[in-house]
């Protein structure tokens, strides 16, 4: 079955300015597309620009070049007020810190409810309330709760929060940025299984960012490597976790902990160093060196990856 795409991200680019003299490229030249029900992974070191990229497809930058389209309509640039609306209708966000997005004078019910507000998506009260119950049951939590305030629950349960309050405009796609990396160990499985239920319950397609490979390689179907403000590898899960190629992926690969001690101790870290490029003639660009499988490579580099394949096969 040919999949739908519902996210296409197009040479975005997002630079900020710091002075008159310097800026920051957070995002520079980024491609990808995201399928309907599908879960992609964007990975890469504190810095690499990935929260840049959330925020830039919800439209709450104004992007430096590049185009965002959504559902196979224009999203990013001058668009009109209903497909703005409707955009942060159906895209939403979850942030990696709750408690930071969660007003601490505002109660549950009016913070989930925001959605609602905005979008006019009750026509009273009672329905309002209602849709706040249903949602807060969706995410383990119950009607009790509306009444309570941010700082009366745990780290895990504000996260339930903060996902309440992304799924009540009923959006397709969700950006979860980091949402587990704030919580203790324990309770991160179950927010991401929280996660995986809603997902199959409603339909979500999830953009999910992470600083690390570890969790993202058990919910992602594809995963994006970011360096930098680039992509330097995009591949299926599987295929980017048993054949990383880029030296980028191959050191987040090595910061993996493995669960046996004995391995764990004789692990091998190594570091990426990108003086090693040598990009001034040679220039480089995403390439495609197995079906689905992108590397960003010069020509040169791209022979060799070739080269290291045959050998390996
Ligand atoms: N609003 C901003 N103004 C200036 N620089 C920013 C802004 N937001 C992010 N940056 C810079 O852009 C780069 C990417 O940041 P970010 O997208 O937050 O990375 P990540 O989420 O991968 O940690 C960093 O160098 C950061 O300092
Ligand atoms: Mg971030």
């Amino acid at each position: 079955m040919e999949k739908k795409v519902i996210l296409k991200v197009e040479n975005l680019k997002q630079y900020f300015k710091l002075d008159r003299k310097s800026k920051v490229k957070a995002v520079d030249d980024v491609s990808f597309e995201i399928y309907e029900g599908e879960t992609f992974g964007l990975v890469g070191e504190s810095g690499s620009g990935k929260t840049t990229i959330g925020r830039s497809i919800i439209r709450l930058y104004n992007i430096t070049g590049g185009n965002v389209k959504f559902d196979d309509k224009q999203a990013s640039g001058k668009i009109s007020k209903e497909e703005r609306s409707s955009i942060a209708r159906n895209m939403q966000m979850i942030f990696q810190d709750p408690m930071a997005c969660l007003n601490p004078r505002m109660n549950i019910r009016d913070i989930v409810a925001e959605g609602i507000d905005i979008h006019k998506l009750a026509k009273s009260k009672e329905e309002r309330d209602e849709l706040v119950y249903a949602i807060l049951n969706k995410v383990g939590l119950s009607r009790e709760h509306a009444g309570r305030y941010p700082h009366e629950f745990s780290g895990g349960q504000r996260q339930r929060i903060g996902i309440a309050r992304a799924l009540i405009t009923n959006p397709k796609l969700v950006i979860c940025d980091e949402p587990i990396s704030a919580l203790d160990v324990s309770i991160q499985s179950q927010v991401v299984n929280l996660l995986k239920k809603l997902q199959k319950e409603l339909g979500l397609t999830y953009l999910f960012i992470a600083h690390d490979l570890s969790m993202v390689r058990y919910i992602s179907d594809r995963i994006a490597v970011m360096h930098k403000g680039k992509i330097v590898e995009l591949a299926d899960a599987e295929e980017l976790y048993n054949n990383p190629l880029h030296p980028y992926t191959q050191s987040l690969m090595s910061a993996i902990p493995t669960p046996d001690p004995k391995s764990e101790k004789e692990r091998a870290r190594f570091n990426y160093d990108p003086s090693q490029h040598k990009y001034e003639e040679d220039k480089p660009s995403m390439r495609e060196i197995t079906p689905k499988h992108f590397i960003y490579c010069n020509e040169e580099e791209f022979n060799a990856y070739k080269e290291n394949m045959k050998k390996g096969n």
